[in-house]
């Protein structure tokens, strides 16, 4: 039974009393133990804030993205063994916005996924097609890149870090969300594709939990949810919104 997730990517949003409202009132009105897994992804500079807030709750803090290196000269980036310190041990990587404005690469995220499982994080890896290649009929070979080059030469054994987001480019931010049809078509897909690339691919792709993204709100989560392959949600605008994310939740 994969249990479900609902993460929060706040993005580059949110200043960094909003951020820290929104920890406090996440610890306040969450009950200790929820169903569904609950995680934040607030920017790097608010991270040892949020997670001193919510460092008694079961919330789990990540960040936006790492730096696949130890220790090292690299300006302006930031090491796992850094968050690490700072008790952050989950990452999202690949999301479409680094992909598109940043030129985050299949290989660069191939990189930073190998190096983060290997230092014992959790993976959130983010994939989806933009609208040209879905209206093109490219959606699943696009699907089928991102997952080969992106997991390439990831160890079976690790994959129970690993946590995949389909987040369709077209849907993100634009209030355009998949049908639950479209979505579990996608999700479908690639658990079938996991479960053909690896050795033990069939176990390691059904306890894999595969999230939806892309213009997630309180009034259609349940619908999504209710797909046998859909098992949560990555939420950007409506995570960043107390009462929405409440609602989300429950
Ligand atoms: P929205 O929920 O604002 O569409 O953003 C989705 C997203 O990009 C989450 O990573």
């Amino acid at each position: 039974m994969r249990r479900k997730i609902i993460a929060g990517n706040w993005k580059m949003n949110l200043t960094l009393s909003e951020a820290n409202a929104i920890a406090s009132g996440l610890k306040e009105k969450l009950p200790s133990k929820t169903d569904a897994e609950v995680m934040v992804f607030p920017s790097f500079i608010h991270l040892p804030s949020v997670s001193s807030i919510l460092g008694e709750t079961n919330i789990v803090v990540g960040s936006q993205n790492a730096y696949p290196a130890a220790l090292t000269a690299m300006t302006g980036e930031i090491a796992p063994a850094q968050l690490r310190e700072i008790g952050i041990t989950t990452s999202l990587v690949g999301h479409s916005e680094r992909r598109q404005f940043l030129g985050e690469t299949n290989e660069i995220c191939n990189e930073k996924i190998k190096f983060l499982l290997g230092q014992g994080f959790r993976v959130v890896y983010c994939i989806g097609e933009t609208l040209a290649e879905r209206e093109s009929g490219n959606t699943f070979s696009v699907l089928s890149t991102q997952i080969k080059q992106g997991l390439k030469g990831i160890e079976s054994a690790l994959f129970s870090k690993l946590i995949v987001a389909y987040e369709p480019v077209w849907a993100i931010g634009t209030g355009k969300v998949a049908t639950p049809e479209q979505a579990e078509e996608a999700h479908a897909f690639i658990r079938n594709e996991i479960a053909g690339l690896f050795v033990g691919g069939k176990e390691v792709s059904e306890s894999l939990q595969i999230l939806y993204g892309g213009s997630v709100k309180p009034d259609n989560i349940a619908s999504l949810l209710s797909k046998p392959n859909i098992d949560g949600g990555l939420v950007g605008g409506a995570s960043q919104k107390l009462d929405s994310f409440l609602a989300l939740i429950k």
